[in-house]
């Protein structure tokens, strides 16, 4: 590694940041993490934390898992990278597919496409859902529906059917053809509706409406994250998610479950659509398929899907990356995949994210800066901070970098996305450092 003036002088200077602005990145130089052990990560200046945003929602089974950092040294010594296009395929790949197929046999999933990371993910979902219409001959089928608040990756696709301005206007126009229904924001709403599940009759009304208006015929597929995650965890009521796929079946528009962050056990169910009792006919699923030590992802694909594409000996899948199948990420999402069941990860998620959310609602009794407190479904808590809790007014510029820096001095790294603090952790997260995530906060929130 070169000397740390080296680095310090030249972070900043000839990288480009994901999601941050090259001006600021001179001017605030983001932190340099060195090293990582457990839940805990190190800076260049020999700072060690916790790790409260979990890599970015993918390493839930923490910096140290052996078994798959083993799986990635043996699979580069036997076969470091071959192509799965037509006519070649591989060991690692095979056997992935056949393990996710099972695990995910409980949603109704029984193939898998492989993909790069989560933007591939969902463009791939996408994709095969315009396909599958054509193929039955439905070919005015081409529109997408997706909630407001929702991420759903940076590709044009994925971009269009993002719910979140920030994320959408530098690079408009975006697909025609997508149209975004009132998310089950219970805090912030259309509807100034305050009782969770009135707001998920609301929000599914809106859907029914705006397919009405549409017309069900112009439309592939509605797709959500099962748990809104980077517009700042919203979790619906346990009502929303079972009326949205009763009114898709009715309507033969196909249902895609964006699990990027909630496949895997993050919610303390092993998927999204299992926490809910789905089953729709995609999952997009990335990141913690190999805790986040190689980039690759896996859509999951239901009945109605295989059907479509293999009784029909024309339909050809003109879609797929290099990277599909890589079989470095496939033996890596295979040792992942035992570990996760090996530490019925679910349990952890559940108990520990428990404790969060309780530690989080502790911290709005005693700071009115938080105006709400989201979670108690596995990992995945937001603390939305205002500056005014009868109005909701949202905080000004920069308190949330503030709390942020604090809570970095007094031992835990935590993400800022808008006005919300985010926490997901790796899912092996101890009692232990739950409490020290929760005392940090608590210091970062009396800095102010
Ligand atoms: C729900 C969801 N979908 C898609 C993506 C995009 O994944 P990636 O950044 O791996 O392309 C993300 C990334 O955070 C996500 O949270």
């Amino acid at each position: 590694m070169k000397d740390s003036n080296f680095l310090k002088e030249n972070n900043g200077r000839f990288m480009w940041h994901p999601m941050t602005s090259p001006a600021d990145t001179k001017e605030n130089p983001p932190k340099i993490i060195t090293g990582a052990s457990g839940v805990r990560i190190e800076d260049i200046d020999g700072h060690s934390v916790v790790d409260a945003v979990g890599g970015l929602w993918n390493v839930n089974l923490g910096y140290s898992c052996q078994p798959v950092k083993d799986a990635i040294k043996d699979q580069l010594d036997t076969l470091p990278y071959y192509s799965t296009f037509r006519g070649t395929s591989n060991d690692a790949a095979i056997e992935l597919s056949y393990e996710l197929n099972e695990f995910f046999a409980p949603d109704g999933m029984c193939r898998s496409f492989f993909t790069s990371g989560g933007s591939d993910s969902i463009e791939t979902s996408l994709r095969l859902a315009r396909q599958y219409h054509k193929l039955r001959g439905d070919h005015g089928r081409t529109k997408f529906l997706s909630l407001k608040k929702g991420y759903h990756g940076t590709h044009i696709g994925g971009a269009s059917v993002n719910g979140n301005a920030n994320f959408r206007n530098a690079y408009e126009p975006l697909l025609p053809g997508c149209f975004h229904i009132p998310a089950p924001y219970t805090y912030r709403n259309p509807f100034n509706e305050t009782d969770p599940e009135k707001l998920a009759q609301l929000c599914v009304a809106a859907l029914v409406d705006e397919i009405e208006f549409q017309g069900a015929n112009t439309i592939a597929a509605m797709v959500m994250e099962p748990i809104l995650g980077a517009g700042g965890v919203i979790p619906p009521h346990k009502s929303f998610a079972p009326m949205v796929q009763e009114i898709c079946n009715r309507n033969g528009i196909l249902l895609i479950t964006d699990e990027v962050i909630t496949a895997y056990g993050r919610t303390g169910a092993w998927s999204g659509a299992r926490l809910w009792g789905i089953k729709p006919d995609m999952m997009a699923t990335a990141k913690a398929i190999t805790n986040g030590f190689f980039p690759f992802g896996a859509v999951m694909l239901g009945e109605r899907m295989a059907e479509a594409f293999e009784d029909n000996p024309a339909a050809k899948i003109a879609h797929g990356y290099t990277y599909s199948g890589h079989p470095v990420g496939a033996k890596a999402a295979l040792a992942c995949l035992a570990e996760t069941k090996r530490l019925n990860i679910v349990e952890n998620a559940a108990a520990r994210g428990d404790q969060l959310f309780e530690g989080c609602k502790a911290l709005m009794e005693k700071y009115d800066i938080i105006g709400d407190v989201r979670g108690g479904h596995g990992m995945m808590t937001a603390i939305e901070m205002v500056s005014d809790r009868a109005t909701k007014k949202p905080i000004d510029g920069g308190t949330a970098g503030k709390v942020q820096e604090v809570t970095y001095e007094s031992g835990t790294m935590v993400r800022v996305s808008g006005p919300n603090i985010i926490l997901s952790p790796p899912l092996v997260l101890s009692q232990q450092d739950a409490d020290v995530i929760l005392a940090s906060l608590d210091k970062g929130f009396a800095s102010l």
